[in-house]
């Protein structure tokens, strides 16, 4: 049975799909348009049509499903096509969030109306690809240049009164838009059909300069990425061709996006995005926890950004400090940090302050449903809070820390009900990145994770369940990335070098300019209280040799770089370089130059290489997963989709090759995942391992 139905109502045909759950555009969906339109195009008793959908929105893109299988017809451009064509005026009644091809498919009909609360976009670009069912030549013509570009480039969705403003819809309808519809319909049989592609533009505004100047606007945002540029293209394309013209362009490149191995890397990662919150053990029957109050100890960067996403979504939150002026300053922090918000206004910023208070009081947090510590990264101060809050919270509560290394199962342990305890380990800054590490320990209990799970969405994170090691996903796959960086430097090639590559493989920045923002002290003081056979010490004697040089990095103006005064611009130094050639021939080294591609590669592969060795322990419940921490946590480039990704498109076998390669040079460093091993001689994939299990 065809998703869409028909039912007449006088002279007005209403078409509403019904395809749950978001009513994406499949094979079924626009086959139904084409028979129905072509039923009532004969039909002399209907004078014009409603386009409508059931259920939680209208239509929400194209079936995303059926990208990369062979293309069925009708093709959406087809029916957008045959809407615009048609004889009988066509209106779109939309509601919830008409994105894409359901955009598409919108202004494609001849009128729209819209419930206020609806959002419409075209988020194509986030799936590398772009609108490519004329969108890019009809929404500049509807909207204008300016604003179809800010839409299909930023691939946001344009709340109602915004999109109403644009000129995108008609009219906004009361309580009952299917009603509304109608009426609209109704009136508009005398107008006839209104066909979007009949908009001239006024091409001589839209002139190269103002490409150019749009194209340096966005060019950071968009480094790296293929499709972008296509989507400016088009728009040039729609300034200058008629709508015929204008939509052969923009099917060659929209083909060619989807030829780009971006749009594989970006589809990945809306699907693992909503495979993370699939976890064993937890289904929509396991009972959840309310969090109506939380605390969070320690008013710190960490402690205050933290507290900030509580607030911002109005969950009462008390910040915890030891002394006032501590706490007055933690708390003065959110509050410029609102203040400095582009995207708030003063009531805004006063409606979460309201949410947000601080004490010095432990008891002050006895009835809190969630804490959160966020405070030095000591075992022993762990240890005094876990069993202060023990003490003084009630029966319930769940106890969470934010440590990025430590042992969640050791700091349960200083509790009495280690079920109650998880780590959520948000990442820097706390108020800004997406990413939530949600780390399961030994004994926490199913509800305490469903609940945070749950919590991370609500808070507007993309929370990921990792297992109890040192430094769980992301931090444990650091090492190797860091450890290989500075050995690149010391067996031939310069910091800037180094970081030169990794930042034009994509990364915001390379690992030894990272290094300094965070300060090299802080890798000194951890590794004085390490067995120095535990790690290469050849990878990190030259940096010791700095800090105890006083160069500590960016803070004290100079580290591995130097910084001119009151800049964050490194500059390759000197003195660093005289340093390096000296360890190097310290350590017998011979230095070579190193190629772009072979320092990638080994950052890389030991990124992936230690994915695969927390894929296989069970540490992350999938490699997709691992993907998804890398590109929200990390800024892995999204185009490439993730390190795990990244290799099964680079391809296992290669990768296996190469890390034998290095484990043949160095290998107490390069110990190979047995897991990748397998895949690789498997000629499987990270992906085929997900899909297995
Ligand atoms: N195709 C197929 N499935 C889709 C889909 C789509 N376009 N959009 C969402 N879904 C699925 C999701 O995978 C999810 O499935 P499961 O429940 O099995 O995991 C389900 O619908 C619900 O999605 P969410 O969990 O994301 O629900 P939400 O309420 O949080 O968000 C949404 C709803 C805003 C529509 C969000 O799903 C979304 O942004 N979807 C993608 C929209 C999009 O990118 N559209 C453009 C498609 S490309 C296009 O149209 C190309 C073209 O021009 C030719």
């Amino acid at each position: 049975m065809s998703p869409i139905t028909r039912e007449d109502i006088g002279e007005i045909a209403v078409l509403s799909c019904d395809y749950p759950p978001v009513n994406a555009l499949s094979h079924a969906v626009r086959k139904g348009y084409i028979d129905h339109l072509d039923a009532i195009r004969s039909d002399d008793a209907i004078k014009a049509v409603v386009v409508r959908c059931e259920g939680r929105t209208f239509h929400a893109g194209a079936d995303i499903t059926e990208f990369g299988k062979p293309p069925q017809e009708p093709h959406l451009p087809d029916v957008v096509m045959a809407l615009e064509t048609f004889p009988k005026p066509l209106v779109a009644a939309i509601h919830g969030t008409a994105l894409g091809g359901g955009l598409e498919i919108a202004l494609g009909c001849h009128y729209r109306i819209a419930d206020p609360s609806a959002k419409v976009g075209l988020p194509e670009v986030h799936l590398g690809i772009l609108p490519g069912a004329g969108g890019t030549q009809r929404l500049p013509r509807l909207a204008g240049v300016e604003n179809a570009l800010d839409a299909i480039l930023s691939g946001r969705h344009v709340k109602m009164k915004e999109a109403a403003a644009w000129g995108v819809v008609d009219r906004l309808a009361g309580d009952d838009l299917k009603a509304d519809a109608v009426a609209y319909a109704k009136e508009v049989v005398a107008s006839g059909p209104r066909p979007t592609g009949d908009i001239e533009l006024d091409g001589a505004k839209y002139d190269e300069a103002f490409f150019a100047n749009f194209r340096k606007s966005i060019a950071r945002k968009t480094r790296g990425f293929f499709a972008p540029e296509q989507c400016i293209r088009c728009v040039e394309a729609a300034v200058s061709l008629p709508l015929v013209e204008g939509l052969k362009k923009e099917r060659q490149y929209f083909t060619e996006c989807m030829q780009n191995p971006e749009a594989a890397a970006m589809r990945h990662l809306f699907f693992a995005e909503r495979q993370v919150a699939r976890v064993p053990g937890i289904t929509k029957e396991t009972k959840r926890r309310d969090i109506k109050k939380v605390g969070i100890i320690g008013a710190g960067t960490m402690g205050g950004g933290i507290a900030m996403n509580f607030a911002n979504v109005g969950i009462p939150v008390t910040v915890l400090e030891l002394n006032q002026e501590a706490l007055d300053r933690g708390l003065g922090v959110c509050r410029k940090n609102w203040e400095r918000s582009s995207r708030l206004t003063a009531d805004d910023v006063a409606e979460r302050v309201k949410y947000l208070s601080g004490t010095t009081n432990y008891e002050d947090l006895a009835d809190c449903d969630l804490v959160i510590e966020a405070v030095f990264e000591k075992m022993e101060i762990k240890e005094q809070v876990f069993k202060k809050l023990d003490e003084v919270l009630k029966p319930g509560a769940i106890m969470a820390s934010n440590t990025s290394y430590l042992d969640v199962d050791a700091i349960a342990a200083y509790t009495s009900r280690p079920s109650d305890v998880l780590g959520l380990h948000f990442f820097s800054p706390a108020n800004v990145m997406k990413l939530l590490e949600i780390v399961r320990g030994k004994e926490t209990a199913d509800d305490v994770l469903a609940t945070c799970l749950d919590m991370a969405k609500k808070i507007g994170k993309v929370g990921v369940v990792a297992g109890v090691c040192h430094g769980f996903i992301g931090n444990r796959m650091l090492s190797g990335y860091g450890r290989e960086a500075n050995l690149n430097v010391m067996k031939g090639a310069m910091p800037q070098d180094v970081d030169k590559a990794i930042f034009d493989f994509g990364m915001p920045m390379g690992p030894l300019t990272m290094a300094d923002m965070a300060g090299l002290d802080i890798g000194y003081f951890n590794r004085q209280s390490m067995d120095r056979n535990s790690f290469d010490t050849r990878a990190t004697d030259w940096l010791d040799r700095l800090v105890e040089g006083d160069r500590k990095g960016l803070k004290v103006g100079k580290g591995i770089y130097d910084y001119a005064e009151g800049s964050r611009a490194p500059v390759p130094s000197p003195e660093v370089e005289a340093i390096i050639l000296e360890e190097s021939a310290k350590l017998g080294l011979e230095r070579t130059s190193i190629s772009a591609e072979e320092i990638v590669e080994r950052s890389i592969y030991a990124l992936i290489n230690e994915g695969a060795h927390i894929l296989d322990e069970g540490i992350a419940l999938r490699a997709s997963d691992i993907d998804v921490v890398y590109v929200y946590g990390y800024g892995f480039p999204r185009y490439r989709g993730g390190p795990m990704h990244y290799a099964d498109a680079v391809g296992l076998d290669k990768v296996y090759a190469r890390l034998q390669e290095f484990a043949s040079i160095d290998p107490d460093n390069w110990k190979i995942s047995p897991l990748l091993k397998r895949l690789a001689e498997e000629g499987s994939s990270f992906a085929a391992f997900d899909q297995s299990r």
